[in-house]
């Protein structure tokens, strides 16, 4: 096992489209174990491939007892709305409101290939949507108001610099 870089906004990857696993190979089961091994490292609760550069259908969750890696998730039900404050490891320091469905119902592979359906609740829904939004390039800023993400973004520009010239001197 071993830990990987997570990618940090603005890093375009972060907006790519993520592409479907056609099997669940010893090499996407390598990146399951990596991405749970980096997503506790972070002390995060949900991690997608692509934040740590792998554009492929893979997120991995943790809420409470129960951890999930599943390949090709997809939302196919859903009910209820509730907002509730959101962070991303790719966006350090920011939290913003963000409305999502109450329960879901999410298909995928899992570390065995074999096809899942989890009704999830709470937290772990709010994480399983928030995982499959990473899939399609969807960040948590895009969920607020033009004028909120525009000062987000410019700070987030701004740190990046800051980050990249330290790194340099
Ligand atoms: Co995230």
């Amino acid at each position: 096992m071993s830990l990987r870089e997570i990618i940090v906004y603005p890093d375009p990857v972060l907006r790519k489209k993520s592409a479907y696993v056609e099997e669940v190979s010893k090499k996407i089961t390598q990146l399951m174990r990596d991405m749970v091994e980096t997503m506790h490292a972070s002390r995060g609760v949900g991690l997608a491939a692509v934040q740590v550069g792998v554009l492929k259908r893979v997120i991995v969750v943790n809420v409470g007892e129960t951890l999930l890696a599943l390949a090709n998730p997809e939302i196919i039900g859903g009910d209820g709305e509730v907002q509730m404050e959101e962070g991303c490891l790719c966006l350090p320091q920011v939290l913003v409101e963000v409305m999502r469905k109450e329960k879901v119902k999410v298909k995928g592979l899992n570390e065995k290939g074999e096809e899942v359906v989890i009704d999830a609740e709470g937290l772990l829904a709010r994480a399983l949507q928030h995982e499959i939004d990473h899939l399609d390039g969807v960040l948590i800023i895009d969920k607020v108001s033009k004028l909120k993400r525009e000062l987000l973004t410019s700070k987030l520009r701004k740190e990046a610099k800051e980050r990249a010239i330290a790194k340099k001197s």
